[in-house]
């Protein structure tokens, strides 16, 4: 029996990639730091498809040990997708980090994601597919949510060359760079203060887990999710660099954000 391994199932994009990959049929182990939670979110599961095989594990992917009890705890099984979706997008300016909240947020937006990579790589069903949830900020240098867009930048930089490495092995590598998704009640305000472009460039969950997994069945290596954001990342290439971070040091500089 094959498995599919999410992480980070908990938060809202994480549901929408538990719901599309239990309606294909596939059997589950979801991860994400709260026990409560990934039991909730099973019980709702089950009762979609009573018949689904659905295994939960808490796990924070920023420690060492919980991920090596993660590790124990799957080691006899084996998976034909990964879905890194975990992530920390604490917004502030770089001065005002501590080290701890500096780890954890490198540690779960990058560290981590490889970590569930290097082990599923090592306990892969005949054929794998992972799908690694970067983000478009990373594609820009981002004054004032500066570790969340390097973090992203290189879980999408690692992903396009291990798809490379893995190419003819059996294993596809995407990676998938949404703009806003409609999700947690502070993202909706930043999408509502973007105005007219918030609501032609934002997202649903749903819509991005089903692009996602379509890019992931036809083996992309990486997706700019939603057309008004490809139009964006290409305009973005002809504006001067110093112009551009300008930009966007002033569309950040006034949010502060850090619940994690
Ligand atoms: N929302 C957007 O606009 C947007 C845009 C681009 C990219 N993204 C990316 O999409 C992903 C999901 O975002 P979302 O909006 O669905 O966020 P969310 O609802 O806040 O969910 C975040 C998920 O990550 C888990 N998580 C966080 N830190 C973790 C850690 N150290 N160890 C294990 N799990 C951890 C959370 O688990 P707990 O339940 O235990 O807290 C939760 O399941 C993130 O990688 C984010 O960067 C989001």
């Amino acid at each position: 029996m094959d498995y599919t391994l999410i992480t980070g199932a908990t938060g809202y994009l994480g549901k929408a990639f538990a719901v599309q990959c239990l309606d294909r049929g596939e059997n589950l182990y979801l991860t994400g730091r709260s026990a409560d939670k990934l039991s909730d979110l099973a019980a709702q599961l089950k009762s979609r498809r009573p018949s689904a095989t659905i295994a939960t594990f808490a796990c924070d992917l920023a420690d060492e040990q919980s991920r090596a009890a993660l590790f124990d705890d799957a080691k006899d099984l084996k998976f034909s997708r990964l879905i890194n979706v975990a992530g920390a997008d604490i917004q502030k300016a770089f001065a005002l980090y501590d080290q701890n909240k500096l780890t954890f947020q490198i540690r779960a937006n990058f560290e981590g994601a490889l970590s569930m990579c290097l082990f599923c790589l090592n306990h892969r069903a005949e054929r794998l597919k992972i799908i690694n949830i970067s983000s478009i900020c990373g594609e820009y240098a981002m004054p004032y949510f500066a570790v969340y867009a390097a973090s992203k930048g290189a879980l999408t930089s690692f992903s396009v060359a291990l798809a490379e490495e893995c190419r003819k092995s059996g294993v596809t590598v995407t990676a998938v760079l949404p703009g806003a998704v409609h999700t947690r009640p502070d993202v909706e305000e930043y999408i509502k203060a973007q105005g007219a472009w918030g609501k032609i460039a934002a997202k649903s969950p749903e819509y991005v887990a089903a692009k996602s997994l379509s890019a992931s069945d036809k083996g992309k290596k990486k997706l700019i999710v939603g057309g008004a954001n490809k139009l964006i990342y290409y305009i973005s290439k002809i504006i001067p660099g110093c112009l551009l971070i300008r930009l966007n040091a002033n569309s950040r500089k006034h949010t502060y954000k850090d619940a994690f």
